[in-house]
């Protein structure tokens, strides 16, 4: 990793048709103001591409990433044997089995290999992009502070009473 640059987040997700989920985890680190980068990367479709970016990521100054795949959902588990780089994995909806599929191939990897899931879809891909910020602000104060402003800011915005 480059010494003295700021680490930043990479997205990644199995095909454009993810995008639609996906790109709320892009919506909630620009929120926050964490760099990120986002590409397509079929573990079963462009094999090669997922194992040079898997393999060269780590020279980078990418601090953690997060991958989204559906159905038979193993790019985030086979981008994680190939790096140590943190991986969250966000299972996305599928058509036929509503997301269950791809929740159980991303969760339920053998020990050895971890990643780390959110929860199918939307808010999955919300919850990755600031469990992403958290970790980056471990060691970056100016990240801590605009996730902690936003965290504030969504407290504020929870009424006291239903209107
Ligand atoms: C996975 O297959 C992708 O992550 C996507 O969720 C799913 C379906 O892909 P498409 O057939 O829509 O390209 O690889």
């Amino acid at each position: 990793m480059k010494k003295n640059s700021k680490l930043k987040v990479s997205i990644i997700m199995g095909s454009q048709s993810d995008y639609k989920v996906m790109k709320l985890a892009e919506k909630t680190l620009k929120k926050i103001g964490i760099s990120f980068e986002t590409k397509i990367i079929s573990a079963h479709r462009t094999p090669q591409r997922m194992y040079e970016y898997a393999t060269k990521v780590e020279q980078s100054h990418i601090g953690v990433i997060i991958a989204g795949a559906g159905g038979s959902a193993h790019l985030p588990g086979m981008i994680s044997a190939l790096t140590q780089v943190p991986v969250l994995g966000v299972p996305v909806e599928s058509k036929k089995l509503k997301g269950l599929d791809s929740l159980l191939s991303i969760a339920q990897m053998p020990k050895g290999v971890p990643v780390g899931t959110l929860a199918i879809g939307e808010d999955g891909a919300i919850n990755a992009a600031l469990l992403a910020a958290a970790i980056i602000a471990n060691h970056d104060p100016n990240a801590r502070k605009k996730l902690k402003y936003f965290r504030t800011l969504q407290t504020k915005s929870v009424n006291k009473t239903p209107k």
